[in-house]
C-alpha cells in the first residue's frame, strides 16, 4: 500500500474510531471552548453576500448551524466530514434545533461536489488532516463559484499553544508509548507554517490569500478538564491500555500541570491561530 493511501486510511480510521466518539461526547464542552472561532467565522461569512456555504471537516456541525441560523431560510449550508459518528451527531442536532442545513459524509479531498456551487467555503479546524492538501483545496476550488471566498481557522505552532501540549508533556515520563506529534504529518499543527499554507492555496487555484494571526481567549469549565484531557489528544490514545494505578497517577500529574490555566471554576487559555482568507481564482 502506498504511503498516501495509508495516511488517508489512518485519518479515516482515526475520525471514525475513538477520537470521533470522544468529540461527540464532548460536543458541548468543545463548542463552548471554540465558540470565539465560530463567532469569527460567522462574522467573516456574513460580511459578504452569498448564501451557499460549505463547512469542511464540519464535525458535529456547530459552525455550520451557527452560519445557517444567521443566514436564514434562503441559505443553503452544507457540512462535509469524513466521520460517520460526527455526521450522525450533526444531523441529529439539526433536527433537534430545527435549522435548515445538510450534512454529507465524505472525504473533502475527492468528494464529487457539484461544480461551481458554493459562495463560501469555510472551516473551523477541519482542514489540517489531508494527506494531499493541494488535491483537497483544488477539489474545494472546483466546488466553489468563481470569486467565491475561502475562510478558515487553523492552529499556529505548538510553541505558541502550550495549553494544547500540556497533557502530553506532563504525562510523557509516565507513558513511554505516548505517540509523538509529527509536525510534517496531517494533524492539529500541520498548517502552523503560513508560507506552506500560502503555497498550498496558490497551487490549488486560490488567490488574494490573506493569513493573519488571531489570539483568542478560550474557556471551559474546570469540572470538564479531566474529561477533556482523558478523552482528547495523544494522552487519551494510550490511557485505556494502561493499568489502573498508572492511569490514576497520569490523571493526577496532568491535572496539576494545568493548574496555571485554572481560575476558580474556569479554565482559560489563549489559542494562537491563523485566520486564513482567499478567493477562488478565475484564471483557468
Ligand atoms: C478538529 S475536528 C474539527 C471539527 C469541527 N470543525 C469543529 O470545529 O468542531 C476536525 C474534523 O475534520 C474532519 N476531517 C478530517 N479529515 C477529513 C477529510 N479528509 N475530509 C472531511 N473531513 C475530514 C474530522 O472528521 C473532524 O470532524
Amino acid at each position: 500500500m502506498d504511503s498516501t493511501r495509508r495516511t488517508e486510511d489512518e485519518q479515516a480510521a482515526r475520525w471514525n474510531g475513538p477520537a470521533a466518539h470522544a468529540w461527540v461526547e464532548a460536543e458541548a464542552v468543545l463548542d463552548q471552548m471554540l465558540r470565539p472561532f465560530e463567532d469569527l467565522l460567522v462574522e467573516a461569512v456574513l460580511a459578504e453576500p452569498g448564501r451557499h456555504v460549505l463547512d469542511v471537516g464540519c464535525g458535529t456541525g456547530g459552525t455550520t448551524l451557527a452560519v445557517a441560523r444567521r443566514l436564514g431560510t434562503e441559505s443553503r449550508c452544507v457540512g462535509i466530514d469524513i466521520s460517520e459518528p460526527m455526521i450522525s451527531a450533526a444531523r441529529a442536532r439539526t433536527q433537534r434545533e430545527g435549522i435548515q442545513a445538510s450534512f454529507v459524509r465524505g472525504d473533502a479531498q475527492d468528494h464529487a461536489f457539484e461544480p461551481a456551487t458554493f459562495d463560501t467555503v469555510m472551516s473551523r479546524f477541519g482542514v489540517m488532516f489531508f494527506k494531499d492538501s493541494v488535491r483537497a483545496f483544488t477539489n474545494l476550488r472546483r466546488a466553489a463559484r468563481d470569486d467565491a471566498r475561502l475562510r478558515f481557522v487553523t492552529w499556529r505552532g505548538p510553541d505558541e499553544n502550550p495549553f494544547m501540549t500540556t497533557a502530553e508533556r506532563a504525562a510523557a515520563p509516565l507513558l513511554p508509548d505516548l505517540p509523538a506529534r509529527r509536525p510534517d504529518e496531517p494533524g492539529q499543527f500541520a498548517f502552523a507554517d503560513p508560507d506552506r499554507v500560502h503555497r498550498i492555496l496558490e497551487e490549488s487555484g486560490w488567490t488574494g490569500i490573506d493569513i493573519r494571526p488571531v489570539d483568542v481567549v478560550c474557556t471551559l469549565p474546570e469540572k470538564e478538564l479531566v474529561g477533556y484531557f482523558t478523552r482528547l489528544g495523544p494522552v487519551s490514545q494510550v490511557l485505556p491500555a494502561t493499568d489502573e494505578q498508572t492511569r490514576a497517577r497520569v490523571v493526577e500529574t496532568v491535572r496539576a500541570a494545568f493548574d496555571t490555566y485554572v481560575h476558580a471554576t474556569e479554565v482559560r487559555f489563549t489559542a494562537a491561530c491563523w485566520l486564513v482568507g482567499a478567493r477562488a481564482s478565475t484564471a483557468s
